[in-house]
């Protein structure tokens, strides 16, 4: 008998090799022209989703909120923000993805609400060891009349992670933690109102039919108890290749797990199969698997892949440490090179290999080779959509997108830009509205010539109409990727080994083999080999030429 969930249906595990899309609302496709995208934007364009061919999206924030971290900081959990549409837009988009056989994964923001919500409004208004200040993260400042912040850490845009609050009668009180922007105070998850509102959130949108959500910063809303000083520079990442070694006070705290457990069965009380994705930026592997326990969530996002260097033996390593950590655990491997907070690949893989991760590339910084980028990209591309598991897909990555990597500063929104005093460009070059048509006002973002982030003039050739039905292109290599990857069940089938050395990496997927060519010279596929798919053109000979990917039948 197959295996049932509690509703009665057979059970899919649909979500084990699910090709998910992410949608960033507010650059996908703007319906009212105002030059910011928008929930009926997206659902007019579902249909070049089933095109290309995935499984489900993911949308980023579209709930109410004063965007100063671009929708992360939400100030109304149950409610669509009025620049995005209104809550029939988002009960509408669910519904029509769902006629498409595409599933809907939306954003949870646990660590933080916007200081635009009703709660901080109420605990700025209330006493210091009020229960409304108990919601947040209050303390004292240090320093003989408390001017100095509670401990040291840092923002992870820039700046103290702490703010020093007004009381009503006019004197300076207490300070509140953020590690993001000082617009989003970190809750207190020690905080019994916090646990139980959050599952009210979950059961809001999951009756509306969502199939899931992607947790923000999955890895953070636990704190080490004493508030420790960290004495480090902060980085989103928890970033300890050692387990002996100490770790960031303020990330993959132990206590986390427990709050997933609980939300993990809300979920198994719905009917289909929902699913919850960590955003957690936590090394090692291992440490990340913990996430994925068969009681916790499913799915982690794997951002050591997304760091690895293009080179054979890191991508080796990577791949394989990747499928024993997950292995271990029994969850799925997850796979993505490009989101809304890394330059987009196309332009990452075009920096001289082994660069460090930048953050944001602007004018005057040393230019990515656009052409090199772009086909490292797409060998890349075809190499992990060849793997076992689930891969994220970034709105634009079909299209071979690459960064704006010569926005003016004057146009940049992420807070980083500021907060960081104007040393870390942010991450606005991976965001900026995508074209659609390459004659039409705003590429066809939108029926006007409005963009709420500066489209460079490349776009145009880009443009998805440039390159649908085009040969060769990287959305027909993206789409046809997608059709074989369906085809021979590369989602779900085991992966072997034939080769990994310095130059060259050949492994055996579900009836293909997949041959990256990291070296110099071109490499002979072996006699009587009939090629389905390549990330660019063979050689004359019929040799796979460096930098390419090919998927062959031995
Ligand atoms: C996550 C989001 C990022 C946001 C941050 C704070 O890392 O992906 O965009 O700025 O959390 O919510
Ligand atoms: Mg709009």
């Amino acid at each position: 008998m197959t295996q049932q969930n509690p509703s009665g249906d057979p059970i899919t595990g649909w979500w084990t090799e699910a090709v998910i899309y992410q949608i960033y609302p507010r650059s996908f496709a703007d319906s009212d022209g105002d030059g910011i995208g928008d929930l009926p934007g997206i659902t007019a364009r579902l249909d070049h989703l089933v095109d290309l061919g995935v499984d489900a999206v993911w949308l980023s924030p579209f709930y109410p909120s004063p965007q100063a971290d671009a929708g992360y900081d939400v100030s109304d959990y149950r409610d669509v923000e009025p620049l995005f549409g209104r809550l029939p837009d988002a009960d509408k988009l669910i519904t029509e993805a769902h006629s498409r056989g595409l599933r809907v994964i939306v954003d949870l923001v646990p660590n933080h609400t916007s200081s635009a919500h009703p709660w901080f409004a109420a605990a700025l208004a209330a006493a210091p060891g009020s229960p409304e200040r108990a919601r947040y993260v209050f303390r004292d400042g240090r320093g003989p009349a408390g001017e100095q912040p509670p401990n040291d850490w840092q923002s992870v845009f820039g700046g103290p992670a702490w703010t020093r609050v007004v009381d009503p009668d006019g004197q300076p009180g207490q300070w509140y933690l953020h590690l993001f922007d000082t617009g989003q105070p970190d809750l207190n998850w020690d905080n019994p109102e916090v646990r139980t509102e959050f599952l009210d959130i979950l059961r809001f949108w999951l009756d509306r039919g969502v199939d899931g959500f992607r947790v923000d910063v999955a890895h953070g809303l636990v704190k080490q108890a004493d508030l420790a000083d960290w004495r480090e520079p902060q980085e989103i990442l928890s970033g300890r290749e050692e387990e002996d070694k100490p770790r960031p006070p303020m990330w993959d705290q132990d206590g986390v797990h427990e709050i997933y457990r609980e939300w993990r069965r809300v979920l198994d009380s719905y009917p289909g199969e929902r699913i919850l994705v960590a955003e957690a930026w936590v090394e090692p592997a291992e440490r990340l698997a913990r996430y994925v326990r068969p009681d916790e969530m499913h799915q982690a996002f794997n951002f050591e892949y997304l760091l690895a260097s293009w080179t054979a033996p890191a991508q080796y390593a990577v791949i394989t440490r990747s499928l024993e950590a997950t292995d271990s655990v029994g969850a799925p491997t997850t796979w993505v090179l490009s989101n809304h907070d890394v330059v987009r690949h196309a332009s990452r893989l075009g920096l001289p290999v082994g660069t460090p991760r930048p953050n944001g590339i602007g004018i005057g910084d040393p230019q990515p080779d656009a052409a090199l980028g772009l086909r490292r990209a797409r060998a890349a591309t075809l190499l992990m959509l060849a793997l076992p598991g689930s891969a994220y897909l970034y709105q634009g990555e079909e299209l071979g997108l690459p960064e704006h990597t010569t926005m003016p500063d004057e146009a940049r929104q992420d807070p980083t830009w500021a907060r960081s005093g104007h040393t870390q460009r942010g991450r606005d070059g991976c965001r900026v509205p995508i074209p659609w048509e390459a004659d039409a006002p705003s590429y066809g973002f939108g029926p006007t010539d409005a963009s709420w982030l500066p489209q460079p003039a490349v776009w145009a050739e880009y443009a998805l109409d440039r390159q649908r039905d085009v040969p060769g292109s990287t959305y027909e290599m993206y789409r046809t990727a997608l059709r074989l990857r369906r085809e021979y069940a590369l989602g779900r089938s085991a992966l072997r080994w034939r080769e990994s050395g310095d130059a060259v990496l050949i492994f055996d997927n579900g009836g293909l083999t997949v041959l990256t060519n990291f070296g110099e010279a071109p490499v002979p596929l072996p006699a009587g080999a009939e090629v389905l798919h390549s990330s660019a053109p063979l050689t004359d000979d019929g040799a796979v030429p460096t930098d390419v990917t090919v998927w062959f039948r031995a």
